[in-house]
């Protein structure tokens, strides 16, 4: 079998991480007799440098035409002050609307290696696996109107929550076929007793659930989530929720896991074709120092074998070597505990060396 994988390096530590997540691959060709073609294109503040524009034509027919997109992440202070419209975060918001990336899949996991490492209580953190089912290409990140305009004599932001009555039921039904494979527990997250947005979710979620009697379906209201997160996160089996309120929600919950650098995602649409990248930004202070966590990364190599490609085995065996060297104590500095003495600390490219060999050996 021959798979074909855009890769998007994009800014900062983007393309360090990409070519550990590559290595992986490799490591999966060897294990498995498979044959992975890459394609490379710029995305982000790279592309801008180059041409002009974050996301450029020929970036997105290369994505287009792959079996998958392999993301690193995009941003820099440096284009910070750049036009919202040629800023690097529109080419990531542009290539999930352009690709129909709805439904975005973080899993929330606690590697029992690194309870230590998250800033909860151990006992909180033990055991945690959630997935959070995050609506990517609607809600107040793509409605409009939308802008900064002069209103009664001073200037007034504005951007339109607004949700389609297809676009939440296309998520539920991921939400509901996700916790059907899991727990059977779904959680509706939304802000239905203020927003109007919401109050059509929720009447759409509820009636999708319908489809689904061996699910069982509960609503919470985002604020309590926030707090149910970090009170008792093994409530969770799988959580469903807009674009913006899974944004925050997703970052709160990496923090369970212990570090930003060890959560991966998918986009997906549709069909098999999907888009995997770590939820962590470009970090352009880390640059260059090969200290970021590829884990991330790997992980989502790991997504892309199962969703994109169907190689459950190969995404397991993925999954089996990140813990098995979390359990033999190799750490990078995000989850490195230096008052615990069987850690060894090791760089990005020193990772993504070990989870390479054990591949093969395991
Ligand atoms: C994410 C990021 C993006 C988002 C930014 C970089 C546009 O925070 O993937 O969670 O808000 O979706
Ligand atoms: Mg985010």
């Amino acid at each position: 079998m021959r798979y074909k994988i855009a890769l998007l390096g994009g800014d900062g530590v983007g393309p360090a991480i990409i070519d550990e997540g590559v290595k992986t691959l490799n490591a999966i060709e060897r294990k498995f007799g498979i044959k992975f073609e890459y394609e490379k294109a710029l995305i982000g503040g790279c592309a801008y440098d180059d041409c002009g524009h974050p996301l450029p034509e020929s970036t997105l027919s290369i994505a287009k035409d792959a079996d998958a997109v392999f993301l690193g992440a995009v941003g820099d202070w440096k284009y910070d002050t750049l036009p919202p419209e040629v800023r690097p975060e529109k080419a990531l918001l542009g290539i999930r609307k352009a690709l129909n990336l709805f439904a975005n899949l973080r899993p929330v996991t606690v590697f029992d290696e690194l309870t230590e490492a998250s800033t909860l209580k151990p006992e909180v953190v033990k055991g945690v696996d959630i997935m959070i089912v995050r609506e990517l290409t609607g809600d107040v990140y793509f409605g409009q109107p939308r802008g900064i305009q002069e209103i009664n004599g001073e200037r007034a932001g504005f951007n339109n929550m607004i949700y389609f009555e297809k676009e939440i039921e296309r998520v539920a039904h991921v939400a509901f076929q996700t916790a059907q494979k899991r727990n059977k527990k779904l959680c509706s997250v939304d802000k239905s007793n203020v927003l109007d947005a919401s109050r059509l979710w929720r009447e759409i979620v509820t009636a999708v659930s319908d489809s689904y009697p061996d699910v069982e379906l509960t609503h919470m209201y985002v604020d309590n989530a926030a707090m149910q997160l970090i009170r008792n996160p093994k409530q969770f089996d799988v959580i469903v929720t807009g674009n913006i309120f899974g944004d925050i929600l997703s970052d709160e919950a990496s923090m369970i896991s212990g570090s930003l650098g060890m959560l991966p995602s998918a986009s997906l649409s549709n069909h098999q074709k999907g888009l995997f990248e770590p939820i962590h930004g470009s970090a352009p202070d880390l640059k260059g120092k090969n200290v970021v966590n590829p884990i991330a990364t790997i992980l989502s190599a790991a997504m892309m074998m199962r969703y994109s490609f169907g190689l459950d085995d190969a995404a397991l065996l993925i999954e089996n070597a990140v813990k098995s060297i979390l359990k033999k104590g190799y750490r990078t500095q995000d989850i490195y505990n230096a008052t615990q003495k069987e850690q060894t600390l090791v760089g990005t490219t020193g990772m993504g060396d070990l989870i390479y060999n054990e591949i093969l050996n395991l």
